[in-house]
């Protein structure tokens, strides 16, 4: 069942009211604590010609490596925040790749790709630092699973637990992400478990900085 359009209207007017003007800080503030999204993206491995989604685009700054790292693709991002997507079009309207990214605005949860970007699957598809701010992040994962194309891979790049810091930091941490509206998400591996019995595919979990950082890929 989707959440009602009213809940999403205030998520959207929460977005927009965050980043209004964080979106001017935005890359040069979170390049020292958004860590392994450049890991990620070259993690994600896309050939000549495939397809790349990453949902939750912010600036565009993850989609303007990914163009650079894979020169051959066609990239699509989408974000909840139409103040962000100023910014992320602002980003990637040069000329050399504005003719292969897609952008548009829309839910994690249910955005529908085919009106968005006249396509119904891709070959990779990524959540970087996305998946803590979407209230509804299990059916987020659920969505972005039906859009995986065949041998597609979804990667994951957020904020773990901090399982290994002491018990004050970890709580200073927390209380500190909270003032952006992020939550780690704690049942992220057995969420993840469970979608990889679901759809027969194979999860890889890791974990770094001392559990700061959790990645994944579901392939
Ligand atoms: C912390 S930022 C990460 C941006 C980018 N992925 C990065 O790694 O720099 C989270 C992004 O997720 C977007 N977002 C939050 N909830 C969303 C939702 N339900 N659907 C789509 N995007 C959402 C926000 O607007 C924001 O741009």
């Amino acid at each position: 069942m989707n959440a009602p359009a009213e809940v999403i209207h205030d998520h959207v007017l929460a977005m927009d009211r965050m980043y209004r003007w964080q979106r001017h800080i935005y890359d040069a503030s979170r390049r020292f604590y958004l860590l392994g999204r450049n890991e990620m993206l070259r993690g994600l491995d896309a050939k000549p010609r495939q397809s790349i989604l990453e949902i939750g685009c912010g600036t565009g700054r993850n989609l303007a490596l990914a163009a650079k790292l894979y020169p051959v693709t066609d990239l699509f991002g989408i974000d909840i925040s139409n103040e962000m997507l100023k910014t992320a079009k602002a980003n990637l309207g040069t000329a050399d790749v504005k003719y292969r990214v897609h952008l548009a605005q829309g839910d994690a949860t249910n955005f529908d790709a085919q009106s968005s970007f006249q396509k119904q699957s891709f070959d990779r598809i990524y959540f970087s630092y996305t998946l803590s701010m979407v209230p509804e992040w299990q059916k987020a994962i659920d969505h972005a699973l039906t859009m995986l194309g065949d041998h597609g891979e979804l990667h994951i790049v957020d904020f773990g637990q901090c399982e290994n810091w002491p018990v004050p930091f970890k709580r200073l941490m927390f209380r500190w992400l909270k003032l952006f509206e992020v939550n780690p998400r704690q049942d992220l591996p057995i969420v993840l478990q469970g979608f990889a019995q679901k759809h027969n595919l194979k999860l890889d979990f890791s974990r770094s900085f001392s559990g700061y950082v959790w990645q994944a890929v579901l392939r």
